[in-house]
């Protein structure tokens, strides 16, 4: 089976280096890819936003499956033209990407379906927003910009003051453009939280072992949000609570994608809470997670491209997976500067082989001369499987002390 996979980070370099490990791989390409991915793949010169190009590439290689990495394509519709030229995709339709591209679309989904979630309103223009925020009785309140924002656009504010700012820097200052041509108002909630993902073909879906995301900077949930600092799989959840996510958020999704006709075939991602009062959807996203995928990737035994080729073409169900023992840990190592204005050109040593069971996926690198130097706010994610939390802690911080570049930063309580 000849494969292609859409991307560049650090998500699609674990994938490519999964799905590298498949017996029934012909040949793997990725678009546009980066120099750690070359290693594995081949990666034309085509652009990821030049869907004719991409429909061309596949014909002419024989391309048996595509599996998209980010949201950008998909938002864009690169499924459903694919799909229109017989091509096979892993990856939703432009109208299944809408419930990670508008949070309206997916809070307005969820209520339909009856998916828990936090309380909400759609605030459509700055007065009726200010309005809103005015009448509003408790106090944090969380403020989303509508569309695509980097997972920058979402702001806990803890007064009218500080969401007062935020209507003004979404809806007024445009600070993510049209992204914040409308917000959303919710309810804050309080509790633990976890990122589930799960396989599906539209029909069925397959969910893969939960992880735990570290969104903030700096160690003890300090700083500002980032894309993710770093991530642990499996992550430990009670399995009353994993009974719930089936029932009260996989099985409502799947029905209401159905009810809905949405065309659905790639993976869900529910960014959860577990409240007391029981799991809430904090954010749907249609793809896999970065950096929970440098995580999970290494925790899966099983061979993941028959499952990403059966969710493609239509035939999940009954399908199981195998997961490594012990857990897995990704420490994601940053460059200076990040998550404003990170710096670049910086060069990379130690990244000779690592040791077993831990491995380097590169997020934001490129090769001059043979060496790689850092391209991107985030630079690595070190992952070591371990028999535990604390001895894969132990791997991937020893794996990390041996990497330098200029100004890099990382968080050192991953897993903690
Ligand atoms: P999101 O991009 O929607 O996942 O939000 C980013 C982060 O903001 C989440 O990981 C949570 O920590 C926090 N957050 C989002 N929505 C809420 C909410 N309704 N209540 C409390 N925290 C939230
Ligand atoms: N790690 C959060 C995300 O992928 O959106």
């Amino acid at each position: 089976m000849n494969v292609l996979i859409i991307g560049s980070g650090g998500r699609e370099h674990a994938l490519a280096w999964k799905i590298k490990q498949s017996p029934i791989l012909g040949r793997l390409h990725c678009i546009p890819g980066s120099a750690a991915i070359a290693e594995l793949a081949a990666c034309p010169p085509v652009k990821q936003e030049d869907h004719d190009g991409i429909c061309g590439y596949c014909l002419a290689e024989k391309i048996d499956l595509v599996v998209v990495g980010p949201e950008a394509p998909l938002a864009k519709g690169l499924s459903d033209f694919l799909s229109a030229k017989g091509i096979k995709v892993f990856g939703p339709s432009r109208r299944g990407a809408m419930l990670e591209a508008s949070k309206q679309f997916a809070k307005e989904f969820m209520d339909r379906n009856d998916i828990p979630t936090a309380g909400f309103t759609v605030l459509y223009s700055p007065v009726f927003a200010r309005e809103k925020i005015r009448s509003a009785k408790e106090y944090p309140v969380v403020i989303k910009a509508d569309g695509l924002a980097a997972g920058k656009g979402v702001r806990i504010c803890r007064n009218e003051e500080e969401a007062l700012a935020a209507v003004e820097d979404f809806m007024e200052r445009r600070i993510f453009g049209a992204a914040g041509s409308k917000v959303v108002m919710e309810e804050f909630l309080t509790g633990r939280e976890a990122s589930i993902m799960a396989l599906t073909d539209g029909e069925s879906a397959l969910l893969l072992p939960a992880a735990r995301d570290h969104k903030r900077l700096l160690d003890g949930d300090a700083g500002p949000n980032t894309g993710g600092m770093g991530a642990v799989c499996p992550a430990e959840i009670p399995e009353a609570d994993m009974e719930a996510v089936r029932t009260l958020v996989v099985r409502r999704f799947l029905d209401g994608i159905k009810r809905e006709r949405i065309p659905f075939r790639g993976v869900i991602y529910a960014g959860l809470m577990f409240t007391p009062r029981g799991p809430r959807v904090l954010e749907f996203n249609v793809r896999f997670g970065d950096p929970e995928t440098q995580a999970v990737m290494p925790a899966l035994r099983s061979d993941l491209l028959p499952l990403l080729a059966a969710c493609a073409g239509g035939s999940l169900e009954g399908r199981g997976l195998e997961l490594e023992d012990g857990v897995c840990v990704s420490v994601v190592a940053a460059a200076a500067g990040y998550p404003d204005a990170p710096e670049k050109g910086r060069g990379i040593t130690g990244l000779y082989a690592p040791a077993e069971g831990v491995h380097v996926f590169h997020a934001g690198t490129v090769k001059k001369d043979d060496a790689y130097e850092t391209a991107g706010g985030r630079v690595l994610a070190v992952t070591a499987r371990g028999r535990d939390v604390a001895d894969a802690r132990q791997k991937a911080y020893a794996a990390l002390a041996g990497i330098k570049f200029d100004g890099m930063q990382y968080r050192k309580d991953i897993g903690l």
